[in-house]
């Protein structure tokens, strides 16, 4: 027996820290404190774009001018009619099935229903592109109306398709400060160059396969809780942390244990992350109009107590929960927000992968055994 060496010492680079992958012009987290998308920093965008005016530079790498814009919207917002079985299905799914798996599921599912079944030319893939965008929030919605048996409205062309989201969540309609935030809250969600579940719909889309196989990898990675999983622990944290005498003590409590505070670090940034202004401020905005600003407090003395022991920010699961709590939607759907934005991420990166045409195949550094002598099971 012996062990391996010479041949396969590839340098392994743990967790891919740093790796440049391959390359892309979606979105340029910028280390030093900025995001960019298309070439635009986000903070000209927050504001004073709609969520599917960014979607659309996502998409086309170009801003639309009105009429494009009007276009894509009513495309959006027509594609967010779901077919029939998805809607059975989702109404049928068990109650013990964690609503991300319900959306991995599903759109996986929504595959058997493409219209441009077997057609894999760029148009094609641009059309399944706006079904997914409008057909994600739309079984985030379904399901979160089934999972309290109430029924789903059918999506107005009138809404956009975050007054619509909203819309359909909550089964009635929404007010012009609710779907203001949600505009910026997608916007703010929409793409971070290549994080694990992008990075997961890429190695997907590089081995040719479909556009709902490469989205369904790409949910199954945004669950974990290290990554579009957070949220939903930032508001448990938050919930457990009932009196405000005990916060002080419960976070350091954590840092003693070495535990890790949910909704602060990032792989990327050094410094603060640049969504986390804009969030903070919808939340100081909002939060009294919604009845929240005791949450607000306790994020902000989080805040500090964590940035004094560890030097660490919060990341964009921090007020992102507060701010999704404040709407009304509840904890377990906080992922399935994450992806409802996302999703015009992934697929934007789906598009530049097939683009690109490499096969994503890293090496390995084989530590295992060699020349072990083989004893057939009789003789074992
Ligand atoms: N709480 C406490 N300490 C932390 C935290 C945290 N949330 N994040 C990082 N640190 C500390 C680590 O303990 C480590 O300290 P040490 O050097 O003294 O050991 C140092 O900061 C570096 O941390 P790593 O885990 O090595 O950083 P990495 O880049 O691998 O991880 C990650 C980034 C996964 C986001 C991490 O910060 C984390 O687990 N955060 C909590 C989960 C979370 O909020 N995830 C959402 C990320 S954003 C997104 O996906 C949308």
């Amino acid at each position: 027996m012996r062990r391996m060496s010479g041949k396969d010492d590839n340098v392994v680079v743990r967790g891919l820290r740093g790796v440049a992958v391959g390359e892309s012009g979606i979105s340029y987290p910028d280390p030093n404190g900025t995001l960019h998308y298309v070439g635009y920093n986000i903070d000209d965008l927050i504001d004073r774009t709609v969520y599917e005016e960014v979607a659309y530079l996502l998409i086309h790498k170009k801003l639309p001018k009105m009429q494009e814009l009007d276009k894509f919207r009513t495309e959006i917002v027509t594609e967010m009619k779901l077919p029939d079985p998805i809607l059975e299905s989702i109404k049928n799914a068990p109650l013990t099935c964690l609503p991300m798996d319900v959306l991995r599921t599903e759109v996986s599912h929504l595959g058997e229903y493409d219209p441009d079944h077997k057609i894999f030319s760029e148009p094609a893939n641009i059309r399944r592109a706006v079904r997914l965008i409008a057909q994600v929030p739309a079984i985030v919605a379904t399901l979160y109306r089934s999972r309290r048996e109430e029924p789903v409205p059918a999506p107005k062309k009138e809404f956009d398709l975050p007054q619509n989201f909203l819309y359909m969540l909550k089964g009635s309609f929404p007010e012009d400060s609710a779907v203001k935030v949600m505009h910026r809250l997608m916007t703010l969600h929409i793409d971070h160059g290549f994080n694990a579940s992008t990075f997961a719909a890429r190695v997907t889309a590089s081995t040719n396969s479909d556009m709902y196989s490469a989205v369904t990898s790409a949910i199954g990675t945004l669950k974990g809780p290290l990554h579009g999983g957070a949220s939903e622990k930032v508001m448990e944290m938050l919930d457990e942390i009932y009196f405000e005498d005990k916060l002080e003590e419960y976070i350091q409590g954590l840092l003693d244990d070495k535990k890790k505070i949910m909704g602060f670090g990032h792989r990327v940034y050094k410094t603060q992350d640049p969504r986390t202004k804009h969030l903070r401020g919808i939340v100081e905005n909002f939060c009294y109009s919604f009845g929240t600003s005791y949450l607000y407090e306790k994020c902000k003395k989080i805040e500090k107590i964590v940035y004094d022991r560890k030097k660490i920010y919060p990341n964009v699961d921090f007020y992102a929960a507060v701010a999704l709590y404040s709407l009304g939607i509840s904890k377990e759907f906080f992922p399935l927000f994450f992806a409802s934005s996302r999703i015009v991420g992934w697929v934007a990166h789906i598009l530049e992968q097939y683009g690109d045409a490499v096969l994503l195949r890293p090496s390995q550094k084989y530590v295992g055994e060699l020349g072990r002598v083989f004893v057939p099971i009789g003789q074992r």
